[in-house]
């Protein structure tokens, strides 16, 4: 059995970093698993202008710890009014790298998402011409449409007409969930590629309902059934530089999550590659990890791959039940349970 891996250094291509007092602890816990992190835009207000990346930047820098060379790569919020011109400064800026789509009202912090997405076509038309990836929360919002199924009808409702509209825009579908998403990831045509989460890689749904509710495993996209599951995994596993990692590490406080009404989000970035040399490991797939963790991503961002390594052992560890954040405390994906791997 493997007992020591090294890979290069990974990167994370969806991560929550939040804001203000909450960067302190979150920031030096993803610097020490990655080099470098696409930074998702959802704060309250959103980052819409690059203007005011550059300054979320500039505080996420200030809480990278001393020694540590963490690089946050910054996006753009989209919403119904983001200009042409803004996307042009986006495009020139060496630190931003991508615009989000959120559908407005599909999770946190959405509400100044777009509303329709021909709304935000001048932005879109030039992100196509000037080559900036549109990140995509990839759910309609239809409340009569199935939670489990919101990711599906996605594909055939917004996804495919959008591509047929701006067949040279760069599309990052985020967190895929289904089956359907990663055929179809693996059968389109153009520039395309996929995040996948550890949690959807590790969980299926009964997770959400293990013994009684259990808000910790509840994200969007919700965690679906094992077959999905099953999917995932091999899209992860397969080699096909269109799938890398990210892992939407979207922490909420304990007191939040534990409530009538949770937000969604499951806190990863603790021990990510660790949760993603599980999966790998279960499937066999080991040798495969580097390629999603650390050259996928950079090859479809046009960055070079980081030249430093880093060594995983094969050792039981327990995560702690907590960690604090900010003047609370969050609660990771295998609180309190045993991780078979541990960056050294
Ligand atoms: O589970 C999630 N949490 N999904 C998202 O799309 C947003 C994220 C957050 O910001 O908490
Ligand atoms: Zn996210």
């Amino acid at each position: 059995m493997t007992r020591i891996l090294t890979l290069r250094r990974p990167d994370d291509w969806h991560i929550h970093l939040r804001d203000g007092a909450a960067l302190l602890s979150l920031v030096p816990a993803a610097a020490r698993q990655f080099a470098r992190a696409i930074v998702m835009p959802n704060l309250r207000p959103p980052v819409t202008t690059v203007e005011a990346a550059l300054a979320y930047r500039r505080e996420i820098l200030a809480a990278v710890p001393p020694g540590s060379t963490f690089d946050p790569l910054m996006t753009l919020y989209l919403t119904d009014n983001t200009t042409p011109e803004e996307v042009a400064r986006a495009s020139r800026s060496p630190f931003v790298h991508a615009i989000k789509y959120y559908p407005a009202g599909a999770t946190t912090n959405s509400e100044s998402g777009v509303t329709a997405i021909e709304r935000a076509s001048p932005a879109l038309e030039a992100m196509e011409r000037h080559g900036l990836p549109l990140l995509m929360h990839g759910e309609v919002t239809d409340p009569g449409v199935d939670i489990f199924d919101r990711e599906r009808v996605f594909l055939d409702t917004v996804l495919e007409p959008l591509r047929a509209r701006f067949p040279g825009l760069r599309i990052v579908l985020e967190h895929i969930t289904t089956a359907e998403a990663a055929a179809y990831v693996t059968e389109a045509s153009g520039e395309i590629a996929a995040t996948l989460t550890a949690q959807h890689l590790l969980l299926n749904r009964n997770a959400i309902f293990d013994g009684g509710i259990r808000p910790h495993a509840y994200c969007l996209p919700v965690l679906k059934r094992e077959t999905h599951r099953v999917a995932l995994v091999e899209a992860a596993t397969s080699g096909n530089p269109r799938f890398f990692l990210g892992t939407d590490s979207a922490p909420h406080s304990r007191a939040n999550k534990e409530s009538g009404c949770g937000h969604a989000g499951v806190y990863s970035a603790h021990a990510a590659i660790e949760l993603y040399a599980e999966a790998f490991e279960a499937a066999g797939a080991l040798e495969r990890l580097e390629g999603f963790a650390s050259l996928h991503g950079p090859r479809f961002y046009g960055l070079a791959p980081n030249e430093a390594r880093v060594t995983l052992e094969r050792v039981d560890w327990t995560v702690p039940a907590s960690y604090p954040m900010a003047d609370a405390t969050v609660v990771p994906l295998r609180a309190g349970q045993t991780l078979h791997w541990r960056l050294v």
